[in-house]
This record gives C-alpha cells, structure tokens and sequence, in this order.
C-alpha cells in the first residue's frame, strides 16, 4: 500500500515521477474516469481551504467522488473513540484517506491502522508533503530545481511545510538559508539532519543580507495555533515583512512563495511584482494532488 506520510516516503524519483505526470495532467486532456467508482475520505480535524478543496476538486476531475469528516466535535471521536478506532472504521468506507490532524505523528499513527492508503495533509508542526510536491512543481515552472538557493523565511520551528519543503531540496543540492525570528529556527534535528546529508544550511539574522542571491523566497506565517499562550505569540507577531522596498534589486527571476494563507508577512503591494507566484501555487494543488491521488489509486 503507497501511503504518503513524510515527505521522506518518497525518493527523489519518485518526486520527479509525480511532478513529470502533474505536467502532463496539466497540459493535456486527462481522463475524466481515471479513478470512477473510487471514494475518498476527507478527515479534517484542522481548518483548511486549499488542502481539503483541492483534494476534492482533484479527486472529481478525475471522476472520483469525495466524503467528509470536518471535526472533532461532529465525529465520534467526541463520544471517546480514539484515532486509531475511526481510521479502522473508516477504511471499510473509502479508497483513501486523506489526514489533517493537529498531532504530530497522527498521520503515522493512521497508515498503521488503516486497510487503504493514507496521505498526509498536515500533521501538527510535522510535515505536508502534498504542499512540498506543489512547492517544487511551482519552481519548476520557472527554473530548474537542481543546485538553486531557497530563502525559507519565517516560522521554521513549527512550519510544516517548511520542514517537507527543505527535506526535498536538500535532494536536490539546494542551498538553503534560513531567516526566522528567535525562537522560531529549523528545529535542530531537522537542520543537523540535512547537514549530514551534505546540505549547506546558512542561517542569516536578516532577510535584507540574503535577499539579493536567492532563486526562491519560501515565505510561511508564524503557525498562532502551535504557540504556548498568546503573549509568547505577540512577542514575535509582525516582525518580519516582505515588501516592494526589500525586493529591489533581487535576481530577475526570483520566485517568491507562500504556502498561505498569509497574514502580514507578505505586503499585497507585492502582489503585482513580477516575482509573485503564491497564487499560481496554491492552483498547481489542482495537477499535483491529481498526480498524487493516480498514485496511489490509479
Ligand atoms: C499550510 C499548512 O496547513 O501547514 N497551509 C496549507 O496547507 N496551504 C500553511 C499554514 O497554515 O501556514
């Protein structure tokens, strides 16, 4: 069974396999009954408009069908009834599962006990590897993704897509340089692992003293939701902006990203530059979850 967990389930081949079919999906007509009588369950327990939306919308353009579960308080798991439990019952229900839980390992936990494949679509500060595969479809739109140098940009202790993101870049040869507020850097397991892999992770005090030699710009929010209490939230709250002031003079063909949604952490005034390429990201969901979703039902 091809559950899609980590970002690590998947070999660099592999990840070129699932962009190369996105591609081709994208460009040409697909077949509208690839997946026709399969079923897929959507569970939830964490908001989500583009992830769940996109799932669905990938899932019925292949002329599959969609259900889901959108909460803790509207499923039995508010009678008691563990993870572990719901994804057994589910399984007899669905084709596959798609997670979002806000523990981390949740996704794990429920490829362990589930009879159909399982995709990650976000385990607490963990990992989301259906954004990483969208993240590098969008760069490879615009540039190769060997050897390129990637700003990650913001919340990168509990930013899930950015862990997934800089694990795949790292297979990459990508030189990654981190900018986050104190407190909030690369968890140093996650820098240290990519490090022995013979990553270069440079971190910088200042988006200002890097801006100039990037390929991409990862920008991600500060993730409210994973924060102890609110005071420790508003200690780092609005403390770093990207704007149209600190994007002169960049590469030409830098590519600014988001996973979104934003909050304030990317002036809309950006928006119009050239180097804007978060809202075509969030459309390329549609082509990579449909590449997904071949994979492991097709
Ligand atoms: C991200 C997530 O859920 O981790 N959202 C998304 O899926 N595009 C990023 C975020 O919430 O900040």
């Amino acid at each position: 069974m091809r559950h899609i967990i980590s970002i690590r389930d998947l070999n660099r081949h592999e990840i070129d396999e699932i962009l190369d079919q996105a591609q081709n999906l994208q460009a040409h007509h697909h077949d509208p009954n690839a997946l026709k009588g399969k079923l897929l369950g959507l569970l939830f327990f964490e908001p989500s408009t583009r992830t769940r939306m996109s799932f669905a919308s990938a899932m019925a353009r292949l002329g599959g069908q969609s259900i889901s579960m959108d909460s803790v308080e509207a499923s039995s798991m508010v009678k008691g009834e563990t993870l572990a439990d719901t994804i057994r019952v589910v399984s007899g229900y669905v084709d596959t599962i798609v997670l979002r839980h806000p523990k981390e390992g949740a996704a794990r936990l429920a490829s362990e006990f589930a009879q159909v494949p399982v995709i990650n679509a976000g385990d607490g500060a963990g990992q989301h590897p259906s954004q990483t595969l969208l993240d590098l479809f969008t760069i490879r739109q615009s540039m190769q993704l060997r050897g390129i140098h990637v700003g990650l940009l913001g919340d990168l202790r509990y930013g899930r897509t950015a862990h997934s993101l800089a694990h795949a870049l790292s297979l990459y040869q990508a030189t990654l340089h981190t900018i986050s507020p104190k407190g909030l850097e690369l968890p140093s397991g996650l820098a240290s692992e990519l490090r022995d892999g013979g990553t270069e992770v440079i971190e910088h005090d200042d988006i200002q003293e890097v801006v100039k030699d990037l390929d991409v710009l990862y920008v991600t929010r500060i993730q409210r939701e994973r924060f102890p209490d609110s005071a420790s939230y508003f200690k780092v709250a609005s403390s770093y902006k990207v704007t149209p002031e600190l994007l002169t003079g960049v590469r030409d063909h830098l590519v600014v990203l988001h996973p979104l949604p934003r909050v304030d952490e990317i002036d809309p005034r950006v928006d119009r530059l050239p180097y804007a390429r978060y809202f075509e990201q969030s459309a390329y969901g549609i082509p990579v979850r449909m590449a997904m979703l071949l994979r492991v039902m097709g």
